[in-house]
């Protein structure tokens, strides 16, 4: 009891002064936010800002990696060469991307072990646009034009993000995914143009199967979207779900014409008034079963990444027996 009372005292003294110090740095925070400023690893942040930032960069790092698992599927059965180089080349770049991501993510005190653990496990999520099936080549056109090109809307604002490490690696991930893009609609573009009935047909086909989960993959309608305000009060996400949705559906439409495709939505048309192109009712019950794991490849994607994590222990291995040759021989020196 005696210790205890003696303990009371200056325990609250010192809580107290920490929450007025830890309110001046809230404060300092909150202006730098408000100013505009970027906010760098070694910077003081509220326990929140961290944990928004760490789910939602290694949410897209896990994107990044599980989205090479589709695409990596048709590297083998690239009509050409030139097509073949160009596919190696952007699977290659979402590994990059997803490198990137997991390091900004590590400069908030999150270990590459802890994230790739979560997503194993199941408790963290990732885009659920790639738990849909590559099931023809003009699957991979599509992919590169509308899902790489979805990718892009979302992912320009992130460049002016108020996290310092994540709005860089944003700006040289944006640069290849605007090539990413380019490459899915020249792909298509060759097969509309100079392709076969059949070919046309399955770019058409591709399309339809593609058109919506690309929509969905903006989110959740505003109204919905959990930590949509507090992620904009923070600068986190400048531009709101509906907002990047209507942008994209307004760009991608004319981008179909051009094709000559037909995106697979009765109700989409210019809207006069409002200046943007009206468009039907998204599925969302379908969105919310992929995203719950009941998609048509959830499975699979899952049981890939453990098997290349499993599969790739001898060269982690072999990497940090490297390393600690490496560090006894420069200590023998
Ligand atoms: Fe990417
Ligand atoms: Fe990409």
């Amino acid at each position: 009891m005696y210790t205890q009372a003696m303990d009371t005292g200056p325990k609250e003294e010192r809580k107290a002064v920490r929450s007025a110090a830890e309110a001046e740095l809230e404060a300092r925070f909150e202006s730098h936010i408000d100013e505009g400023d970027f906010i760098e690893a070694k910077d003081w942040m509220p326990e929140h800002y961290r944990k928004t930032l760490v789910r939602q960069i290694s949410q897209h790092a896990h994107s990044e990696i599980v989205g090479m698992l589709p695409e990596g599927n048709w590297v083998t059965r690239a009509p050409t060469l030139k097509r073949k180089a160009i596919l190696l080349a952007k699977v290659q770049d979402e590994g990059g991307h997803g490198l990137y991501l997991y390091a900004a993510a590590e400069t908030l005190g999150t270990s590459r072990d802890q994230m790739i653990d979560a997503l194993h496990s199941g408790r963290a999520k990732y885009s659920s646009i790639f738990n849909y099936p590559t099931l023809s080549w003009a699957d991979i056109g599509v992919i590169g034009w509308l899902v790489d090109g979805a990718a892009i809307m979302n992912q320009v604002p992130l460049t002016r993000c108020s996290y310092a490490p994540y709005a860089r690696a944003m700006v040289r991930i944006c640069r290849e995914e605007s090539f990413h893009q380019r490459q899915g609609f020249d792909a298509l573009n060759v097969m509309m143009r100079e392709g076969t009935a059949a070919q046309k047909a399955m770019v058409q086909d591709a399309v339809d199967r593609w058109w919506w989960p690309s929509l969905m993959m903006f989110g959740p309608p505003d109204g919905e979207s959990t930590h949509g305000a507090q992620s904009a009060r923070w600068g986190i996400k400048r531009i709101s779900n509906d907002d990047l949705r209507q942008k994209f559906v307004d760009a991608t439409t004319d981008q179909a014409k051009v094709l000559g495709v037909t995106p697979p939505d009765p109700l989409l048309k210019w809207n006069d008034d409002r200046g943007h192109y009206d468009f039907g009712p998204i599925d969302w019950a379908e969105f919310w079963r992929v995203v719950g794991g009941h998609g048509p490849c959830n499975r699979e994607r899952l049981d890939a990444r453990i098997k290349a994590w499993d599969d790739g222990a001898w060269v982690r291995d072999a990497a940090m027996a490297y390393a600690r040759k490496q560090t006894m021989k420069k200590e023998a020196a």
